[in-house]
């Protein structure tokens, strides 16, 4: 049995434990048993459903193998054979064909067990890597082969388990790394891998393939951690759902070069590999010195994808942004870009900041255009004086006139880059980075080499004095260009990254920092360790935005989504949608307004105010609550309250039924399932509103027009109270609109409509 003792003294959260020879990591929902094998090689045992470290015999036999082509590490025993061991380590060139997780420069390895060492912590990272904090068990395996050790550290972490690998040079010559993964497991079983890719504007779509013999990869070799595939993916057993199967959901600390293969053998396990991308990956790693590869992060569920979110979900609140923000309600934001763009001055901007708090906004954001000579994005960057043209009274004047209003003031920055065109290039040219090719441009800028200390230097500086310089509670940190010119240079770029974000953000604790690249170039664990929210996407479509924010969901928690309302019809898509769909796409993250508020009409106006206050109101929920992807739309639950949206794409002739199928409620107690109002514009109807109203317009007429701007007409809206276990099997919803003329016994909001739904608690009496 697992010791529950230590778990108690632990808050229930964890276990690790040597017995019998058997290494038993156990979280809540989850258990790894490691074994160290008669050769020295570090077998896994399990790694899934939540056993006992004494249940190791159950996961003893192995199948005798090692005739024919195969390897043996002592001859005549057939249960030396590497290539059919299920292990959590392995090396090349010693009889392990399988994806090796190690690259010395082409010579082989044979890492065997040396000792173990069980920590009460977790332990630091001494390469300036972010990591996973909190109270957290560790278990340090190490292996050594002649002139190295390779450490293995296993920590946990409520229901996530997370490893690194530190190569450490115990001999007299340079190790020349070329690979070094975070993690290998051979999971037992077949599985499809489901990943997160895209691009710009188009993040993470979920794609599922099966992993069979050949290896399917997961990589970024960008730079960055990129928009193309996310480094979170999934492995599920087939058939898996939201609330049902088995499911693994495995993530990386790293913000860089990502890499992870999984890749089915003929005994049937299934090899997983993390790591940084060994795409021009190159290290050399001196005598007395180590290398730390970044956080693998891994948990299981067997209720469904579900399960694997929730459990992501809950680690990356409480182990992965800095601690200050866990559970910390965030502002809702107006920011200018959309709107504005680069043409402002200080005036627009105070103009807007009233019109946003009247609205309800709580932070004022300022974005790109206010440095240097920065009216279009061919020149400026690099250059982070304020534009006395645009703001005279400096961010120090501007500041504290939307502090006056009220509201918090943040601002825009995009430190890693420099245009050419600007004082910053013109006086470093060296400082950006190039290969001895002619430099390739992205967004009219290049990359600072945040490798070299002077630049570091250069940008903790600015950035920090320009915090300092006025009243400044938030941070949009981007970054806009994919990288070229890194080649080995990736790695340490990263590393640069973060010490220049630890350097400027730890302390000063109070500014909330969002990191952007392009959107979503960079939603990853590393950039999350130093910010608590992410710009998900420069789509703000909600159409669009349903399936970026559903994809992220998987893995991220949607407290780390920048959600904004944008105008309609939408910058990139042309596609015009109801307010109140941007609305409630936007209420699943941390929502914010991005629009030209001077063209408003006053019924938007309003509709806006009601968004801001409902949101308010729910807004622990909204950005903290259990979320679930459902059918057709998404829920969170709070504590004693439950709100899920539907979304609909575009309305069919002939609708059939349609439910609302929640999940997690009492099934024995009683909820009231009600509709947040929504008001229909007249004007949606054109020549058929003769046919709604009992008046005939002309459609193009002026009368409508202005009646459009004026009356609006309530849509239908659902109340009913009953059972959760009704609530869960599925209540039906009000038919939708069929060409029968308005009627507040159905829903007609049309194509892209959406509904909000609030589900409370009324007690367990019948009425
Ligand atoms: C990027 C960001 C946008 C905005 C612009 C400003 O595209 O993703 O949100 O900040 O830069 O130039």
């Amino acid at each position: 049995m697992v010791n529950y003792k230590k778990m108690e003294k632990k808050g229930g959260l964890f276990v690790i434990e040597y017995r019998d020879g058997v290494f038993g990591i156990h979280g809540q929902t989850v258990s790894m048993l490691l074994r160290v094998d008669p050769y020295g090689l570090l077998e896994l045992l399990h790694f899934g459903e939540p056993v006992g470290t004494e249940d190791a015999c159950a996961f003893d036999y192995r199948p005798g193998l090692g005739w024919g082509s195969s390897i043996l590490l002592k001859d005549g025993d057939t249960a030396s054979c590497p290539d059919a061991l299920g292990l959590a380590w392995s090396g090349p060139g010693r009889g392990d064909y399988r994806e090796s997780p190690l690259e010395l420069a082409g010579s082989s390895a044979d890492f065997r067990y040396e000792s173990y060492e069980i920590l009460e912590e977790a332990i630091p990272m001494g390469c300036g890597l972010p990591q996973a904090h909190g109270e957290g068990e560790t278990l340090k395996i190490t292996l050594s082969q002649e002139g190295a050790k390779l450490h293995l550290y296993f920590s946990v972490f409520g229901d996530v388990v997370v490893r690194r690998t530190v190569l450490e040079n115990t001999g007299e010559d340079t190790i020349v790394l070329t690979k070094l993964m975070s993690s290998l497991l051979d999971l037992s079983g077949s599985y499809e891998m489901t990943t997160f890719d895209g691009g710009w504007i188009a993040e993470a779509r979920p794609h599922t393939v099966p992993v069979l013999d050949s290896r399917v990869v997961n990589e970024s070799t960008t730079g960055a951690s990129s928009n193309r595939h996310n480094p979170g993916f999934l492995l599920s057993e087939p058939g898996a759902g939201e609330e049902y199967g088995r499911v693994y959901g495995f993530n990386l600390v790293y913000s860089g070069n990502h890499y992870a293969a999984a890749q089915r053998s003929l005994q049937g396990l299934t090899r997983v590999v993390q790591g940084i991308s060994p795409s021009s990956f190159l290290t050399r790693v001196e005598p007395g010195a180590v290398f730390e590869t970044p956080e693998a992060v891994m948990t299981f569920s067997d209720r469904g994808f579900g399960g694997v979110s929730q459990a992501m979900h809950r680690f990356v609140q409480e182990h992965i942004i800095p601690a200050q923000w866990n559970g910390k309600e965030r502002p809702v934001l107006f920011n200018s870009w959309e709107g504005c763009m680069f043409h402002f001055d200080h005036r627009r901007l105070v103009s807007l900041a009233k019109d946003a708090k009247d609205l309800g906004c709580e932070l004022f954001v300022l974005d790109d255009g206010w440095f240097g000579k920065r009216d279009d994005d061919h020149a400026g960057l690099g250059d982070y004086d304020v534009n006395k043209k645009k703001l005279p009274h400096g961010l120090k004047g501007l500041g504290e006139k939307i502090r006056e209003l009220g509201m918090q003031f943040g601002l825009w920055f995009e430190p890693e880059s420099v245009n050419m065109d600007s004082d910053l290039y013109r006086a470093h040219p060296d400082w950006a980075l190039t290969d001895r090719f002619e430099p390739l441009l992205g967004r009219h800028q290049l990359l600072l080499d945040l490798t070299k200390q002077e630049v570091r230097d250069y940008i903790v500086d600015k950035v920090g004095s320009t915090l300092d310089s006025a009243p400044i509670t938030y941070v949009k940190w981007d970054m806009n260009r994919h990288s070229v010119a890194l080649g080995e240079k990736a790695h340490s770029y990263i590393l640069g990254l973060y010490e220049v974000l630890e350097r400027i953000f730890v302390p000063r604790p109070h500014v909330l920092l969002e990191s952007c690249s392009s959107g979503g170039n960079r939603f990853d664990l590393g950039m999350l360790c130093y910010g608590p929210q992410i710009w998900c996407s420069d789509d703000t479509d909600p159409i669009e935005r349903i399936a970026i924010q559903e994809g992220l969901s998987y893995l991220y928690p949607q407290s780390t989504f920048g959600a904004h309302v944008s105008a309609s019809p939408h910058a990139q898509t042309l596609r015009a949608t109801p307010l109140v769909t941007r609305g409630n796409v936007s209420f699943f993250g941390c929502l914010g307004y991005e629009l030209d508020l001077k063209h408003l009409l006053k019924i938007e106006k309003q509709q806006i105010r009601e968004q801001i206050a409902l949101y308010k109101k729910y807004r622990r929920v909204f950005q903290f609550g259990a979320f679930q992807r459902l059918e057709g739309g998404w829920q969170v639950s709070g504590e004693d309250v439950t709100l899920a949206a539907t979304f609909r794409k575009l309305v069919p002739a002939a609708p059939g039924y349609e439910r609302l199928r929640l999940r997690g409620l009492d099934r024995e107690k009683r909820y009231r399932l009600s509709t947040v109002p929504q008001q229909l514009r007249i004007g949606q109807f054109g020549s058929l509103v003769k046919h709604v109203a009992p008046v005939d317009l002309d459609p193009n007429g002026m009368i409508l027009r202005i009646a459009d701007r004026h009356i609006t007409m309530p849509d239908g809206a659902l109340e009913i109270t009953a059972s959760g276990a009704a609530l869960m099997a599925g209540a039906r919803l009000l038919p939708v609109f069929r060409g029968t003329g308005y009627d507040q016994q159905q829903r007609t909001l049309g194509d892209f409509g959406s509904e909000l739904y609030i589900i409370e608690e009324v007690g367990n009496e019948r009425s």
